[in-house]
């Protein structure tokens, strides 16, 4: 079996953002190793030899507008990787990074994604819940502009208070939401996100500062750990945990796969769904059980 013909990216059109650094760098080596043509955008350099690279600052429309006019007419995958943890102050700035532009982004390029082509982000667990803000999500997804949708974010100061889990919320409510509506499905357009658990790439140190309350990036470091990893003895991922398995799910290998949020955990989010499960309805949890014993 020919592994590259597997992938299928030989010789295909890719875009892909956040390339500069961990998760989507990976992802971003092993596209080039499967013969991809890669167009890569960051804010920072990419010193990977792709096809071309482009420096953007993502939060920014007419900088977005810019390089859109710049990339391939014909895309066969895209990648939105491109992320950044939330500070104070700037819960404005997550949205656009962590959400909007990558939204954006999705429409203005869709035209150019062929049939049977694929959309894939990085989401994270921290968007675990997303149903819980599905409706007001899918507000904001209707908008039909930019600048509307800033309005939005201004008029919703308490729901962007949690920064970096709404814009995840929202991009997990955008995936469910989009990948039966008719732009995605008529062209069999597949799009899905991966939900990756504690990870160690260029954003660690961030996340750790504004995890803990004082700012201390040891505190947050032990926050962090209590939450994501104490409960099952665990370790940080690598980027290439992430990374390689977000280029299977936008690959042909993964043809009939769309609409999923794809938590990379360790099993920690199901973990947490079974816990909720049997303390509000453990009567019903025992009931079925003992349905589908007899
Ligand atoms: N590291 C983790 O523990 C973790 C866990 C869950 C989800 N994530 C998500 O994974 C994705 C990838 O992040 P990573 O952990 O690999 O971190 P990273 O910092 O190594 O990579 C993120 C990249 O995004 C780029 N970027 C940030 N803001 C940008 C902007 N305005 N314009 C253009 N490029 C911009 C950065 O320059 C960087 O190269 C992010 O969306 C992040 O939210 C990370």
């Amino acid at each position: 079996m020919d592994l590259k013909k597997l992938f299928g990216y030989e010789k295909k059109c890719v875009v892909i953002t956040g390339a500069a650094s961990g998760m989507s760098r990976s992802a971003t080596e092993l596209l080039l190793n499967l013969g991809a043509n890669v167009y890569a955008i960051d804010k920072n350099p990419i010193d990977l030899p792709v096809t071309e690279a482009f420096e953007v600052d993502l939060s920014q429309k007419e900088e977005i507008d810019k390089v859109i006019s710049k990339l391939p007419e014909r895309i066969d995958a895209l990648f939105l990787c491109h992320g950044i943890a939330a500070f104070p102050g700037q819960e404005l700035l997550v949205q656009k990074v962590n959400f909007y532009s990558q939204k954006y982004m999705t429409e203005q390029l869709l035209e150019r994604i062929v049939d049977h082509g694929s959309v894939t982000f990085i989401s994270s667990v921290g968007g675990f819940g997303w149903q819980s803000v599905y409706k007001e999500a899918v507000e904001l997804i209707n908008l039909p502009t930019w600048e509307e949708a800033i309005k939005w974010y201004e008029n919703h100061p308490k729901l962007i208070e949690s920064a970096y889990v709404f814009a995840k919320q929202c991009l997990e409510s955008y995936v469910t939401y989009k990948c039966m509506s008719h732009e995605f499905i008529d062209r069999k357009i597949r799009i899905n996100a991966i939900n990756p658990g504690d990870t160690t790439t260029g954003l660690t140190a961030d996340f750790n500062k504004s995890t803990s309350p004082n700012g201390d990036e040891f505190e947050g470091e032990e926050m962090i750990s209590n939450i994501f990893l104490k409960s099952w003895n665990g370790y940080a991922a690598s980027p290439e945990d992430m990374g390689y398995p977000m280029v299977v799910i936008g690959s042909a290998i993964c043809s009939y796969m769309s609409g999923q949020l794809i938590y990379i955990d360790y099993g920690l989010t199901s973990s947490w769904t079974s816990a909720a499960l049997l303390t509000e309805s453990q009567k019903s949890v025992e009931e079925i059980t003992q349905e589908t014993n007899n």
